[in-house]
């Protein structure tokens, strides 16, 4: 057969989690102005067209090749007339009127600055933006009641706003490591979020803990909590049943197993110099400051950072879809949802999935679930949707 003259038009599937979206991709050009909007409509508590706005990008992110012109947009999936528009502009003027307007605005600004506290939320993010507050210390400045998340936020500001390294979170995986085996053996410690997806740089250290042997993770978290606090390695900690989403996607299912499942948003006291121990390399945090051998220069600051870190306890038999909706991205786990209510009937969860006839459906890795789900397997790297 002769080559067509024309290249096939790149053909992308409407579900994120049928396609295949890399860390590194060749529009952040766009998906950068895209992404502004959604964080922006997110602000004004509007998820739908928050969702939209990400879908878009998130598209864009998964096309092979850079986009040079409307005709490179023809045939793709989940591009709203408004993200066109956007896009549009940008590829004509180099940039969106709107994208910029709200990039500089006041109440985009704020919101950013607020919602970037730990603890605080868009509601009261709002609620303070209309009392007249614009940044973090004007909290503080103005006696605002502080909850104890917020108040760790607030004295942890600047470190839980500096981007946490691969580095960092390795040394964090030798503490959790060292916690949990110090109260339970045998137990299995893995990095989820993204981390797990390639990621050389994350707002936080997530891991997903669990045991060969059912049951034996029972009670595991306070013992873990308790050891860190010993050791004088917690700056703050809560933890709570995991019920994310449980009533809005899950169907009714034995009760004693989510009782066991516990998740736990913590804050974690890093020694600076422990990461990377074993190497000769010596990346440090900001300013280029450099660690000589512990205890022989004076240090500059304080001699350990604030770590944003989250722990996940799930009995073996869910730890496949513990795995699977730990390791993200957000968009990617909330379309495998969206895919399996909307397109099988299904009912997926990070405990379960459950059938169109609410049968539970069994799985001992993320492989099997994606088979259940009808869907080709994607790679935690090719997960960055
Ligand atoms: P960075 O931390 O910013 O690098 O990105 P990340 O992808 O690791 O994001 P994050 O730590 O916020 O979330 C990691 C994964 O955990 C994502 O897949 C989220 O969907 C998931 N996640 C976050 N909160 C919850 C929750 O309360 N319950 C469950 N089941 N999953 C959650
Ligand atoms: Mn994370
Ligand atoms: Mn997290």
């Amino acid at each position: 057969p002769k080559p067509s003259a024309d290249p096939p038009a790149t053909t992308v599937k409407s579900y994120a989690c049928q396609r295949r979206t890399p860390l590194k991709h060749h529009n952040t050009f766009l998906t950068d102005a895209l992404e502004i909007l959604a964080e922006n409509a997110e602000f004004n508590e509007n998820e739908g067209r928050s969702v939209a706005f990400r879908r878009s990008a998130s598209v864009l992110k998964a096309l092979p090749h850079v986009v040079r012109g409307m005709d490179d947009l023809k045939n793709l999936p989940c591009l709203g007339e408004h993200s066109v528009r956007v896009i549009k502009e940008i590829l004509e003027d180099g940039t969106s009127s709107e994208v910029e307007s709200t990039r500089q605005s006041e109440q985009y600004q704020a919101m950013k600055a607020l919602t970037g506290v730990f603890g605080v939320g868009v509601k009261s993010a709002d609620r303070w933006f209309r009392e007249g507050l614009r940044r973090p210390l004007d909290l503080i400045h103005t006696g605002q009641k502080l909850n104890l998340a917020q108040q760790a936020g607030v004295q942890y500001y600047n470190d839980l706003n500096r981007p946490v390294t691969k580095r960092e979170a390795v040394a964090i995986s030798h503490i959790v490591e060292k916690a949990v085996n110090a109260v339970l053996s045998g137990a299995i410690i893995t990095l989820m979020g993204g981390f797990r997806r390639g990621k050389e740089v994350g707002h936080d250290v997530d891991f997903l803990i669990t045991h060969l042997e059912e049951g034996a993770e029972e009670g595991l978290m306070p013992k873990v909590l308790n050891w860190l606090e010993e050791q004088g390695l917690l700056l703050y900690q809560k933890t709570t049943r995991n019920s994310y989403l449980e009533s809005k996607d899950g169907p009714a299912r034995p009760p004693h197993n989510l009782d066991r499942f516990e998740r736990c948003f913590s804050i974690f006291k890093l020694e600076k110099g422990k990461e990377g121990s074993g190497t000769s390399l010596n990346t440090s945090y900001d300013s280029g400051t450099t660690e000589g051998i512990t205890g022989t220069t004076e240090q500059p600051g304080p001699s350990w950072r604030a770590v944003r870190v989250d722990l996940v306890v799930s009995p073996f038999s869910q730890f496949a879809f513990a795995t699977l909706g730990w390791t993200g991205s957000k968009l990617f786990e909330r379309e495998l949802r969206r895919w399996a209510g909307q397109e099988k009937g299904m009912s997926l969860s990070s405990h379960a999935l459950y059938d169109s006839k609410q049968r539970y459906l069994r799985a001992n890795s993320e492989e099997e679930i994606f088979a259940h789900l009808g869907l080709e397997y994607i790679p935690p790297s090719e997960r960055n949707a």
